[in-house]
């Protein structure tokens, strides 16, 4: 039997050669101050040791400054994604309803499910590309427990007006509904708003420095929430023992320079979506669902052109060395008509794909 192609594999073999365009990743922020607060935790061979159980204080509280949550308690996990997983075994039972979406960020719709839950995803794939609160509103039912609102939406780039996050902050309220505002991508955003604004009761945020700051690689995120919450939550925390030390000092470099550097990868991330919006014009069969994207990636439609988005992936990544994801895997019910780029890479990186795109597009068509 033919073996399924390895996308992970084929990338990470090829490490150098590839443009990164497949997973958010940011490869935009300045180098120096990360490596020097590595190497200086290397220097002093803090690996040896294990960190400070609760993490860097330093680093948790300028987390809290800027989030504007100074009264929440911030938990460091590997990674947003390991504060996913204990928040859902934390808080949801047997039976549970989540109010969702897809297209989605689907790890999360599989740790809900893990736990005995289930996820009503309405679907967004059609103006305005994102949950509404009339339709968060119409999903409730006695069984639903919490709203799921990933603000910017990974994999479509849609941001939500602080109206709506208000609104859909309200009805968590009026309901006693937890609210997983996961805001991973909201640095990239023109104008977010934090639904713990309006119920901070009831609301966890999700962060990670994976996407803004760059340093996926070294696993680094959280959730932050209040007090009573957190507490239950963190019975369920599985890093006893603390996160990886060199991705707190990275994390604690990173966070240090950020205001002053993101205004420049913002305005650069803006302008590589503009390059590939023009591309995308001219090629037969594809648009654009979401522009401008308030996240670092958005989906490119190409059901018009009748490719598989899996085969357009493969094409992309051998043939041009360019690496993105096909919708699949994002989306159960849409996945098939759009691919997923993003754009926080280097002007090069993005030529590649501007060129690589057409091409393989057509390439495609005409088998
Ligand atoms: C919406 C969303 N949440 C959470 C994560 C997890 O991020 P990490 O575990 O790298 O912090 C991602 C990663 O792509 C994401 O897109």
């Amino acid at each position: 039997m033919e073996q399924p192609f390895d996308v992970f594999g084929y990338a990470h073999s090829h490490f150098s050669e590839i443009a990164w365009m497949g997973q958010n990743t940011n490869h935009l922020y300045p180098k120096a101050p990360i490596r020097a607060a590595i190497r200086e935790a290397m220097k002093e061979a803090r690996y040896e040791e294990y960190p400070m159980p609760a993490g860097l204080e330093e680093l948790k509280s300028l987390l809290l400054e800027d989030f504007g949550l100074p009264n929440q308690k911030v938990g460091m996990t590997s990674g947003g994604t390991e504060a996913l997983y204990m928040l859902t075994r934390a808080l949801l039972n047997p039976g549970d309803e989540v109010v969702a979406s897809d297209p989605s960020y689907m790890i999360i719709h599989k740790f809900i499910e893990l736990s005995g839950a289930h996820t009503v995803n309405n679907e967004i794939y059609s103006e305005p590309y994102r949950l509404t609160p009339e339709r968060v509103q119409a999903s409730i039912t006695p069984k639903t427990r919490m709203i799921l609102l990933i603000d910017p939406l990974n994999p479509l780039g849609s941001g939500y007006p602080e109206s709506d996050v208000k609104a859909i902050a309200e009805i968590a309220h009026d309901h006693k509904l937890l609210l997983l505002n996961d805001v991973t991508y909201r640095d990239f955003s023109d104008a977010h708003t934090l639904a713990a604004r309006f119920a901070p009761e009831q609301t966890m945020t999700v962060w990670s420095l994976s996407k803004n700051c760059g340093l996926a690689g070294l696993r680094i995120g959280g959730v932050l929430a209040p007090p009573e919450l957190f507490d239950r939550i963190w019975k369920y925390n599985t890093n006893d023992l603390g996160i990886n030390v060199l991705a707190q000092w990275a994390g604690l470099a990173a966070m240090k320079v950020k205001k002053d550097v993101f205004p420049r990868i913002k305005a650069r991330t803006r302008s590589n979506q503009r390059k590939i919006k023009r591309m995308v014009a001219g090629v037969s069969g594809t648009f654009l669902p979401v522009y401008p994207s308030q996240g670092n990636m958005f989906g490119i439609d190409i059901a018009g052109t009748g490719i598989d988005p899996v085969r357009l992936q493969r094409e992309l990544l051998e043939g041009h060395n360019v690496f993105l994801r096909s919708g699949t895997y994002l989306s159960p019910k849409f996945g098939s008509r759009f691919i997923r780029v993003s754009f926080s890479n280097s002007p090069a990186d993005v030529d590649r794909f501007i060129t690589a795109f057409p091409a393989a597009v057509e390439k495609l068509r005409s088998v």
